[in-house]
């Protein structure tokens, strides 16, 4: 759907980019003709993603680096650099989340992923912030949220507060750094399997079948629509987009907060005795 050179000569960093939905993301961002350099923990991962997508021809280089440790953020972006010149493109996809009764959860257990989530997606946002506002260049940052940053969700308090935290950085930044030329905004995807999450957070395969049957679109999302929305987001062409959070997840979390979408149950049988009743 897109010209071939939509991100070429751009340079993108992806956290969280050797597995999932970040995996997805670098291979769109590398086809259009991006720089690619995805970051991670897991350096089994990291390569496995970049030797496959070198392979392919594109490319692609990869750090490991704990997003948690903000010093390990300042040396993968400098060598980033000394690598590709700049970065223009920041993604910060990398997240830790599981479920669980909110009242299990230790301290311990909440910090985990309140210092994965929220607070790496903020270093490594202040870490390039600092860097485009110090030279005077520009740059876009993605975030990748969910909708229960806006909803809530019951047991995975955690991750939705986390998101909600991102959320706000999203939008805060986009005013104070949009005068600076740095666009910020945000993706909340619904469901699109992933190898890891999904068997993670989902107790069970029928649970993917509620998912389906609960969705007004009836299907889950694909890897190639999020990634194609990532592509433009990041793209010149969405310039004048600024603090927008853009979800994706088919009407998902809408039909849960509708308060008459439970009608969409009714027969049509049900649905005539109404209009007689009427
Ligand atoms: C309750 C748990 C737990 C669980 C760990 N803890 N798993 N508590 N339920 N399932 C607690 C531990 O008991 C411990 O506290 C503390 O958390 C730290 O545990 P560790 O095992 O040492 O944590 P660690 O190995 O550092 O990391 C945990 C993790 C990990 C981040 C969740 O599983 C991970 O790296 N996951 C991969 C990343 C990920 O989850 N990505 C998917 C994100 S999806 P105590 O006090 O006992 O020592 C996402 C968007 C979802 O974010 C949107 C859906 C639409």
């Amino acid at each position: 759907m897109f010209r071939e050179d939509l991100l070429l000569g751009k340079v993108a960093i992806i956290t969280g980019g050797g597995t999932g939905l970040g995996k997805s993301m670098a291979r769109r961002f590398a086809v259009l003709g991006a720089d690619v350099a995805i970051v991670s923990r897991n350096k089994e991962h990291l390569e496995s993603t970049m030797n496959e997508l070198k392979d392919e021809g594109y490319s692609i280089s990869y750090r490991q680096c704990d997003i948690r440790d903000p010093g390990q953020i300042e040396e993968a972006v400098d060598s980033i650099i000394d690598e590709f010149g700049k970065v223009d493109i920041l993604v910060n996809n990398a997240a830790g989340n599981f479920v669980s009764k909110t009242e299990m959860l230790s301290p311990k257990a909440f910090d985990t992923i309140l210092k994965i989530t929220l607070n790496g997606t903020v270093y490594f946002t202040l870490e390039m912030g600092k860097r485009w506002i110090n030279s005077g260049s520009k740059g876009t940052i993605l975030n990748m949220i969910a909708t229960y940053a806006w909803t809530g969700s019951a047991y995975v308090v955690p991750s939705a507060t986390a998101k909600a935290g991102v959320l706000a950085l999203t939008r805060s930044l986009a005013v104070e750094w949009g005068p600076k030329g740095i666009r910020t905004v945000a993706i909340a995807p619904g469901p699109f399997p992933t190898g890891g999450s999904t068997k993670r957070l989902l107790p069970s395969e029928d649970m993917l079948d509620l998912l389906v049957s609960r969705n007004p679109s009836k299907r889950l999302g694909t890897h190639a629509e999020l990634a194609n929305l990532a592509a433009f987001l990041v793209s010149d062409e969405a310039s004048f987009i600024n603090g927008e959070v853009i979800t994706i997840d088919g009407g998902e979390w809408l039909s849960g907060a509708g308060q008459f979408n439970m009608l969409s149950s009714l027969t049509e049988d049900a649905w005539e005795e109404m209009r007689r009743r009427r």
